[in-house]
């Protein structure tokens, strides 16, 4: 267990200290003075209560960005974040409880991949998401693509499941962590989302209180993530692996790269139909790749497997023999869900007005899908929110027919492009911009996984 001191020995759940006065605690952090855990708890409690009002956070936030917070302080806001809700009571449920996040990234649909495979090697799995916001996808709200499919479980309903079915794939719960929502809201409009220690604070809070006994962060970087540098990205990896051992729990991280999109889908319904295709094992290459080493590393740390050559083998067989698939359709049936929607053939997922295509204006070689410009593309079509109550247009979205390295005639179809009602023109300029070619191959194709604290082998890296 920690071995800093921390809010238990305190009291967990007490109220904020009378004489706690956020001025003076925003004033500490402006001179870059390091605050106590008492002080943080108070801090964060004053929040939830409404006591610390919108502004004395906000400047907070930024006062964190410029003077930073040291691993102790990261650790006792994400303890305080913790002590905000409940932990998920997975009490009387039988085996080792998997838990697994991203970063956020376009065409990151490796959730919907990696909690059915997991399931379906036998380990249990309640992932809690989100919803998209700014140009990174919402595994959400792929998910409401799925007609019928409820992604708000209670918690009783998420233990029927975990126990009927040995996975659930729901929205947050206010239970859980709940401070981390408003200080992610404020976040989010305030320029104060890329600090290493906020971003640690608010995605291990999350998994911590999920209760789960393994827990796997993917890390993005590149152009459409919020870690621009490997060196970022890695310094955030190692704050995340620091502050989970602080709380006794066996975190690993994987480093991947966002500068082209994942997959070769980017919306809702087309990344629904990428999911179906790669857990029959017939998906793209980097998807495929990506979640099998994310699968990977979570079963050789539930103790699985003893390496992740040997656990690579029997999860690629699960995609191959259809086991992976049939345990997605059983937690589609299990929340709600049409399974008959998800056949490719029949296809009843929320259908595009019409379907136009971008094309190569010169024969090359693809040196950039800027996976950013494709978000931008996707979100102008009404696949992305601007506001947080914006309503998607989940029949949106890109296709990609190739990917960075395949050489391309003139005129060669470069992406399908499913639209509605909005910003066609625009949509489709973005999304051409996005491409860059050369006369010249790649010297070498970009890597796909760029550090994973758990070895991995060779050929899982491209
Ligand atoms: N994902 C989260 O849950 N929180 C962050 O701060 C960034 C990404």
């Amino acid at each position: 267990m920690a071995t800093t001191e921390t809010l238990s020995s305190h009291s967990a759940k007490r109220p904020p200290s009378l004489d706690f006065n956020p001025i003076t605690f925003i004033e500490q952090k402006k001179q870059g003075v390091a605050h106590t855990a008492v002080a943080i708890h108070d801090f964060v409690q004053g929040v939830m209560a409404g006591t610390v009002a919108d502004y004395q956070l906000s400047a907070w936030l930024m006062a964190v960005c410029l003077k930073g917070l040291t691993e102790d302080e990261t650790f006792y806001l994400t303890e305080a974040f913790v002590q905000s809700g409940e932990i998920l009571n997975l009490e009387g449920i039988e085996g080792t409880f998997v838990d697994k996040h991203s970063t956020g990234g376009v065409g990151d649909k490796t959730t919907l991949v990696v909690v059915p495979l997991l399931a379906s090697m036998g380990l249990k799995i309640a992932k809690l998401s989100g919803r998209g916001l700014g140009f990174t996808g919402g595994t959400i709200d792929k998910l409401e693509a799925i007609p019928g499919f409820k992604v708000a479980q209670s918690t009783q309903a998420m233990r029927e499941q975990l126990q009927q079915v040995g996975a659930v794939l729901s929205s947050q719960t206010g239970d859980l962590a709940p401070a981390d929502a408003p200080f992610y809201a404020l976040r989010d409009v305030t320029a104060t989302m890329d600090n290493l220690s906020l971003i640690a604070a608010s995605v291990v809070s999350k998994k911590i209180a999920s209760g789960a006994d393994v827990i796997i962060i993917d890390i993005k970087v590149g152009r459409g993530a919020f870690m621009k540098t490997l060196t970022e990205a890695k310094a955030l990896a190692s704050l995340c692996r620091t502050i989970g051992a602080k709380f006794g729990k066996r975190l690993e991280t994987i480093i991947s790269s966002m500068d082209q999109p994942l997959g070769t889908a980017i919306g809702h319904s087309v990344e629904i139909l990428e999911v179906v295709e790669t857990l029959k094992g017939k998906g793209s290459t980097d998807l495929e790749h990506l979640s099998l080493a994310l699968s990977c590393v979570a079963c050789v740390s539930a103790g699985l497997f003893p390496t992740a050559e040997t656990a690579w083998v029997a999860l690629k067989e699960k995609l191959n023999n259809g086991e992976a698939f049939l345990q997605f359709e059983a937690i589609v049936r299990a929340q709600g869900g049409d399974v008959e929607a998800l056949d490719p053939e029949t296809n009843a997922l929320p259908q595009p007005a019409r379907m136009a295509t971008i094309m190569a204006p010169t024969s090359g070689y693809i040196h950039q899908i800027d996976s950013l410009k494709v978000a931008k593309a996707v979100k102008l079509l009404g696949g992305g929110r601007a506001q947080k109550t914006d309503v998607l247009d989940l029949s949106v979205g890109v296709q990609l027919q190739h990917k960075v390295g395949d050489f391309v005639e003139e005129g060669e179809v470069l992406a399908k492009v499913f639209t509605g009602k909005h910003h066609f023109n625009e949509a489709i300029e973005t999304l051409k911009s996005a491409f860059q070619y050369a006369t010249f191959p790649l010297d070498e194709q970009p890597p796909l996984i760029l550090e994973s604290s758990l070895p991995l082998f060779l050929h899982l890296n491209n």
